[in-house]
């Protein structure tokens, strides 16, 4: 049993979701369990034909079986995680930690209102700048003090690192992408965190040596919604052609499109001490790969691509993306 964390190595809607999806149903962990800044995130996944989204609850919400639990250093925008947790019929299994702190509609206001952060920074408007930044201030209301949040409270670290003790199957799952981390990313075109392998395991109040394998997700391009560099970027007639406009799942905005960047990755996997790498959507690079569950069925092109990757970042790539379903997916951890 293992304890993993699973982080974006670019600038987020790497498909950590749907990596996370398909761990909860394949690996049935005991405990999945949510990092990264809160609601600014929107980790989307298909199952069976239908399309979930959350913005609150881990991405495992599809097994009824496993714990969902949301840390200390997570913002909590109360109505998005209720809503979620009825939806999810996830009301008895849902744990947020005592001292997530809350956003209100008052930081909301201030993220979409605030020349810098809307302008400048182009954020999503979901109140989590202004959030930590009260909680920097040290006035940030906490869940334990919302009496709406009452039936969900616990000690998240508690609960995390007795199950890992006792050898149980855990996720940490991260949100957003390493370059868009406060403190290693383009600086100010960042999120209002800290966003790396390390920062999830700080969230959740699990220290370095419990963690057994460091996910880290690409996609097999990369996107960019909001400001800031994004190198080798191309124009929207280009990412049309080649298939690869994406809108944000929490703003609906138009992301802007680059081809994979190895330097970059090598820069995520170094930041990260990745042990693993998921590479998501290679069917939309690669249009035969559609469906496809064996490495030995891709087209050479293909299987060029992702050898090139591990050459160069040397990391296996256990997990490929190939359709939107979480089923659609090559997972090689049990290859030798
Ligand atoms: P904020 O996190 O809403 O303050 O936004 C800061 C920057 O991070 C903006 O460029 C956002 O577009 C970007 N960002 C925040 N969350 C996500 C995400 O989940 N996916 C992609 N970009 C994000
Ligand atoms: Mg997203």
């Amino acid at each position: 049993m293992t304890c993993k964390v699973i982080v974006g190595g670019f600038y987020g809607d790497e498909g950590k979701g749907k990596i996370i999806a398909y761990l909860s149903i394949k690996d049935k962990p005991q405990i999945a369990v949510r990092g990264g800044v809160g609601a600014n995130a929107g980790h989307t996944f298909v199952y069976n034909d239908e399309t979930f989204k959350v913005r609150m609850l881990p991405s495992a919400v599809l097994n009824p079986e496993t714990k969902l639990l949301i840390g200390a250093g997570v913002l909590v925008t109360p109505n998005i995680l209720i809503d979620e947790a009825r939806k999810y019929n996830a009301e008895k299994r849902t744990v947020i930690d005592n001292q997530c702190g809350i956003i209100d509609n008052v930081h909301i206001r201030r993220d979409m209102e605030d020349a810098h952060l809307k302008k400048i920074v182009g954020t999503t408007g979901s109140g989590t700048g202004p959030a930590n930044a009260d909680r920097a201030f040290r006035i940030l209301n906490l869940a334990k003090n919302v009496n709406d949040l009452k039936n969900y409270l616990g000690n998240v670290s508690d609960i995390v690192n007795e199950s890992i003790d006792k050898n149980h199957s855990v996720i940490l799952e991260g949100t957003q992408g390493t370059f868009l981390s406060l403190y290693h990313g383009d600086y100010p075109f960042v999120t209002s965190k800290d966003v790396t392998a390390s920062g999830i395991c700080s969230d959740i109040g699990i220290g370095p040596k419990k963690v057994d394998d460091v996910i880290l997700v690409f996609k097999a391009y990369v996107t960019r919604v909001g400001s800031g560099p994004l190198e080798n970027e191309i124009t929207v007639d280009e990412a049309r052609k080649l298939g690869w406009i994406e809108y944000g799942s929490v703003t609906g905005r138009q992301r802007r499109s680059s081809p994979f960047n190895m330097e970059l990755a090598k820069k995520s996997v170094m930041i990260n001490s990745a042990t693993q790498i998921a590479v998501t959507k290679l069917d939309v690079v690669f249009p035969e790969c559609k469906g496809l569950k064996e490495f030995s069925k891709l087209p050479v092109e293909a299987k060029n691509f992702i050898e090139k990757i591990e050459d160069n970042l040397g990391v296996k790539v256990v997990l490929i993306g190939t359709g939107a379903e979480i089923n659609e997916i090559i997972d090689r951890r049990i290859e030798k």
